[in-house]
């Protein structure tokens, strides 16, 4: 499937916009079929391809973290960006502590794509729950529900044996550019970035 096909098929099913996310994004790849080939593009080749062909407005996500990054999918002439673990810090979100402790940390740096989370491929951390195929090695995971559930419980387990390198830290590779404070303070540092880089660039 190309992006051609996608964009078409997102026009002709009447959406309002399509959403890039490029492979450096957290969470799910949007993928309709996870046995499929994936191109695996990034955030700005799938930005321009979509923005080529689509008629209806193109968001780009997937790495974007500050001002800079969403000036820079402004350029691309995406309508507008999508962000995600730039939001994760924030004293608002449900993220625990342990999540929050291991984005804060040296355990930003290094993210995968496992499908251990659900069946299907998502970028998290690179902990040990990431790990569990390597080390006790799985021939399939079992779609969704039952591997989200299996997972869920497999940490709630750890976590009460004192181990939390078994949640499934959902971060895309921009986790540490991440930033601890409340959402609207964000949103105003976010504001602010973006006029400075606009502003440099005239
Ligand atoms: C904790 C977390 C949970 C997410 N859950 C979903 C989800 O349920 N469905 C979805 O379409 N995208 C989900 N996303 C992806 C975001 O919608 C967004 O596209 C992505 O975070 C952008 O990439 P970034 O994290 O690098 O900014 C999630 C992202 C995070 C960080």
């Amino acid at each position: 499937m190309d992006q051609n096909f996608v964009a078409r098929a997102a026009e002709t099913a009447g959406m309002d916009a399509i959403v890039a996310q490029g492979i450096k994004a957290s969470g799910h790849r949007g993928i309709f079929d996870p046995a499929g080939h994936d191109d695996a593009l990034g955030i700005f080749a799938l930005t321009r391809l979509l923005v080529r062909r689509c008629r209806i407005p193109v968001i780009a996500a997937g790495g974007i973290m500050d001002g800079a990054g969403i000036a820079a999918a402004l350029a691309q002439e995406a309508v507008a960006a999508q962000m995600g673990t730039a939001f994760i810090l924030c004293p608002e979100t449900d993220a625990d502590e342990a999540y929050r402790k291991a984005l804060a940390g040296p355990a930003a740096f290094h993210t995968c794509m496992t499908d251990l989370i659900s069946g299907r491929p998502a970028r998290c951390l690179q902990n040990r729950f990431a790990s569990l195929s390597d080390s006790v090695g799985i021939p399939q995971v079992p779609d969704y529900p039952i591997a989200y559930d299996a997972g869920k419980a497999f940490n709630k387990a750890a976590r009460n044996c004192g181990e939390s390198g078994f949640g499934a830290y959902r971060a895309g590779q921009g986790a540490p550019l991440v930033r601890a404070m409340p959402v609207g303070q964000l949103i105003d540092r976010l504001k602010a970035e973006l006029h400075r880089a606009r502003y440099l660039k005239t």
